[in-house]
Protein backbone atom coordinates (compact mmCIF):
# COMPACT_ATOMS: atom_id res chain seq x y z
CA UNK A 1 0.00 0.00 0.00
CA UNK A 2 2.94 2.41 1.42
CA UNK A 3 4.58 1.63 -1.71
CA UNK A 4 2.15 2.09 -4.01
CA UNK A 5 1.16 5.39 -2.71
CA UNK A 6 5.40 6.28 -2.95
CA UNK A 7 4.85 4.86 -6.64
CA UNK A 8 2.34 7.22 -7.96
CA UNK A 9 3.60 10.03 -6.11
CA UNK A 10 6.89 9.32 -8.26
CA UNK A 11 5.11 9.19 -11.39
CA UNK A 12 3.59 12.68 -10.50
CA UNK A 13 7.06 14.29 -9.90
CA UNK A 14 8.38 12.50 -13.33
CA UNK A 15 5.33 13.99 -15.18
CA UNK A 16 6.13 17.59 -13.95
CA UNK A 17 9.39 17.44 -14.47
CA UNK A 18 8.82 16.27 -17.82
CA UNK A 19 6.36 18.69 -18.32
CA UNK A 20 9.00 21.37 -17.21
CA UNK A 21 10.97 20.05 -19.57
CA UNK A 22 9.77 19.94 -22.76
CA UNK A 23 9.22 23.56 -22.38
CA UNK A 24 12.81 24.28 -22.53
CA UNK A 25 14.10 21.01 -23.96
CA UNK A 26 17.33 23.20 -25.64
CA UNK A 27 18.52 25.12 -22.97
CA UNK A 28 18.38 21.76 -20.76
CA UNK A 29 20.42 20.07 -23.40
CA UNK A 30 23.20 22.57 -23.54
CA UNK A 31 23.56 23.02 -19.83
CA UNK A 32 23.88 19.61 -19.17
CA UNK A 33 26.34 19.65 -22.25
CA UNK A 34 28.71 22.16 -20.82
CA UNK A 35 28.42 20.72 -17.02
CA UNK A 36 29.73 17.23 -18.80
CA UNK A 37 31.80 18.64 -20.70
CA UNK A 38 33.92 20.59 -17.64
CA UNK A 39 34.17 17.90 -15.30
CA UNK A 40 35.64 15.78 -17.89
CA UNK A 41 38.93 17.64 -17.80
CA UNK A 42 41.20 14.65 -17.73
CA UNK A 43 43.45 14.57 -14.60
CA UNK A 44 46.52 14.34 -16.84
CA UNK A 45 49.88 15.63 -15.76
CA UNK A 46 49.23 19.25 -17.27
CA UNK A 47 45.87 19.74 -15.33
CA UNK A 48 47.96 18.07 -11.93
CA UNK A 49 50.85 20.79 -12.56
CA UNK A 50 48.38 23.64 -13.01
CA UNK A 51 46.66 22.64 -9.99
CA UNK A 52 50.15 22.46 -7.91
CA UNK A 53 50.50 25.99 -8.99
CA UNK A 54 47.51 27.35 -7.94
CA UNK A 55 47.24 25.50 -4.95
CA UNK A 56 51.06 26.96 -4.05
CA UNK A 57 50.04 30.91 -5.08
CA UNK A 58 46.53 31.16 -4.13
CA UNK A 59 47.83 30.39 0.07
CA UNK A 60 45.80 26.96 0.56
CA UNK A 61 48.28 25.38 2.38
CA UNK A 62 48.94 28.65 4.67
CA UNK A 63 46.16 27.39 6.73
CA UNK A 64 45.34 23.87 5.58
CA UNK A 65 48.96 22.42 6.13
CA UNK A 66 50.65 22.24 9.72
CA UNK A 67 53.35 24.12 9.49
CA UNK A 68 53.50 25.58 6.27
CA UNK A 69 53.20 29.51 7.01
CA UNK A 70 55.88 29.18 9.80
CA UNK A 71 58.44 27.64 7.66
CA UNK A 72 58.22 29.68 5.03
CA UNK A 73 56.28 26.72 2.76
CA UNK A 74 59.04 24.49 3.40
CA UNK A 75 56.53 21.29 3.50
CA UNK A 76 57.31 18.12 1.99
CA UNK A 77 54.28 17.94 -0.91
CA UNK A 78 52.92 14.16 0.72
CA UNK A 79 52.11 16.78 3.81
CA UNK A 80 50.11 19.01 2.03
CA UNK A 81 46.45 20.15 2.89
CA UNK A 82 45.93 17.24 5.43
CA UNK A 83 43.83 19.85 7.76
CA UNK A 84 44.91 21.63 11.12
CA UNK A 85 44.31 21.26 14.38
CA UNK A 86 45.21 24.74 15.16
CA UNK A 87 41.51 26.67 15.79
CA UNK A 88 40.86 30.04 14.25
CA UNK A 89 38.46 31.85 17.19
CA UNK A 90 35.95 34.61 17.04
CA UNK A 91 32.24 35.91 16.59
CA UNK A 92 31.76 32.44 14.71
CA UNK A 93 32.87 30.35 17.12
CA UNK A 94 35.80 28.23 16.21
CA UNK A 95 37.16 26.64 12.85
CA UNK A 96 39.58 24.14 11.95
CA UNK A 97 40.99 23.91 8.51
CA UNK A 98 39.53 20.66 7.08
CA UNK A 99 41.65 17.67 5.32
CA UNK A 100 41.13 18.49 2.27
CA UNK A 101 43.04 15.20 0.98
CA UNK A 102 40.53 12.87 2.65
CA UNK A 103 37.74 15.47 1.20
CA UNK A 104 38.50 15.29 -2.39
CA UNK A 105 38.90 11.30 -1.88
CA UNK A 106 35.01 10.92 -0.81
CA UNK A 107 33.86 13.47 -3.39
CA UNK A 108 32.90 13.62 -7.53
CA UNK A 109 34.56 16.27 -9.14
CA UNK A 110 30.78 17.67 -9.59
CA UNK A 111 30.25 17.49 -5.67
CA UNK A 112 33.57 19.70 -5.84
CA UNK A 113 32.36 22.61 -7.49
CA UNK A 114 29.43 22.61 -5.30
CA UNK A 115 30.84 21.98 -2.16
CA UNK A 116 33.95 24.30 -3.24
CA UNK A 117 31.60 27.48 -3.62
CA UNK A 118 29.18 26.86 -1.11
CA UNK A 119 29.65 29.96 1.49
CA UNK A 120 32.30 29.13 4.59
CA UNK A 121 33.00 31.02 7.82
CA UNK A 122 35.82 32.81 8.74
CA UNK A 123 39.18 32.52 7.44
CA UNK A 124 38.00 30.82 4.77
CA UNK A 125 38.72 32.96 1.87
CA UNK A 126 35.28 31.24 0.30
CA UNK A 127 34.64 34.23 -1.70
CA UNK A 128 37.89 33.29 -3.87
CA UNK A 129 36.34 29.94 -4.48
CA UNK A 130 33.02 31.57 -5.65
CA UNK A 131 34.96 33.34 -7.98
CA UNK A 132 37.25 30.84 -9.46
CA UNK A 133 36.96 29.23 -12.76
CA UNK A 134 35.46 25.86 -13.48
CA UNK A 135 38.47 24.51 -15.11
CA UNK A 136 41.03 26.03 -11.94
CA UNK A 137 38.82 24.51 -9.07
CA UNK A 138 38.95 21.37 -10.98
CA UNK A 139 42.40 21.34 -11.36
CA UNK A 140 43.52 22.17 -7.64
CA UNK A 141 40.55 19.03 -7.71
CA UNK A 142 43.12 16.75 -9.93
CA UNK A 143 45.98 17.53 -7.71
CA UNK A 144 44.80 17.66 -4.25
CA UNK A 145 43.19 13.95 -5.30
CA UNK A 146 47.33 13.17 -6.78
CA UNK A 147 48.65 13.28 -3.70
CA UNK A 148 46.15 10.54 -2.42
CA UNK A 149 44.26 10.68 1.14
CA UNK A 150 46.47 11.08 4.55
CA UNK A 151 46.08 12.11 7.96
CA UNK A 152 42.56 12.71 10.34
CA UNK A 153 39.36 14.73 9.88
CA UNK A 154 40.19 17.83 11.70
CA UNK A 155 38.29 18.90 14.34
CA UNK A 156 34.44 20.01 14.15
CA UNK A 157 33.63 23.36 14.39
CA UNK A 158 33.00 24.64 17.63
CA UNK A 159 29.43 27.15 17.85
CA UNK A 160 29.99 30.58 19.60
CA UNK A 161 30.65 30.24 23.37
CA UNK A 162 32.31 26.82 23.54
CA UNK A 163 35.91 26.48 24.73
CA UNK A 164 38.13 24.82 22.39
CA UNK A 165 39.92 22.00 23.57
CA UNK A 166 43.30 23.16 21.02
CA UNK A 167 45.33 25.84 20.82
CA UNK A 168 43.20 28.82 18.51
CA UNK A 169 44.76 31.76 16.89
CA UNK A 170 42.24 34.23 18.16
CA UNK A 171 40.75 37.03 15.83
CA UNK A 172 39.03 39.78 17.59
CA UNK A 173 36.55 40.16 14.44
CA UNK A 174 34.70 37.95 11.56
C1 LIG B 1 43.02 31.86 6.24
C2 LIG B 1 42.90 30.40 6.34
C3 LIG B 1 42.44 29.63 5.11
C4 LIG B 1 42.91 29.73 3.80
C5 LIG B 1 43.98 30.66 3.24
C6 LIG B 1 42.19 28.73 3.03
N1 LIG B 1 41.30 28.07 3.84
FE1 LIG B 1 39.94 26.66 3.24
N2 LIG B 1 39.11 26.67 5.10
C7 LIG B 1 39.61 27.32 6.21
C8 LIG B 1 38.75 27.08 7.34
C9 LIG B 1 38.93 27.60 8.75
C10 LIG B 1 37.69 26.27 6.86
C11 LIG B 1 36.47 25.78 7.66
C12 LIG B 1 35.35 26.79 7.49
C13 LIG B 1 34.07 26.41 8.20
O1 LIG B 1 34.11 25.62 9.16
O2 LIG B 1 33.00 26.92 7.80
C14 LIG B 1 37.96 26.03 5.45
C15 LIG B 1 37.14 25.26 4.62
C16 LIG B 1 37.46 24.90 3.32
C17 LIG B 1 36.66 24.02 2.49
C18 LIG B 1 35.33 23.37 2.89
C19 LIG B 1 35.57 21.92 3.17
C20 LIG B 1 34.30 21.19 3.55
O3 LIG B 1 34.43 20.02 3.99
O4 LIG B 1 33.20 21.75 3.45
C21 LIG B 1 37.31 23.91 1.28
C22 LIG B 1 36.85 23.11 0.08
C23 LIG B 1 38.51 24.72 1.36
N3 LIG B 1 38.56 25.32 2.62
C24 LIG B 1 39.43 24.84 0.36
C25 LIG B 1 40.46 25.80 0.34
C26 LIG B 1 41.29 26.07 -0.79
C27 LIG B 1 41.22 25.31 -2.13
C28 LIG B 1 42.11 27.10 -0.46
C29 LIG B 1 43.11 27.82 -1.31
C30 LIG B 1 42.56 28.54 -2.44
C31 LIG B 1 41.78 27.47 0.94
N4 LIG B 1 40.79 26.65 1.38
C32 LIG B 1 42.38 28.50 1.67
C33 LIG B 1 40.74 28.13 6.24
C34 LIG B 1 41.44 28.57 5.11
Amino acid sequence: MMSHLRNRALCAAGAIALTALSSAPIVFAVRIGERALVTDIAADDSTVEHGRYLVKITGCNDCHTPGYTASAGRVAESQWLVGDRIGWHGPWGTTYPPNLRLLVRDITAQQWLEVARRPMRPPMPWFALRDMSDEDLLAIYHFVRSLGPEGVPAPAHLPPGEPPQTPVVRVPRG
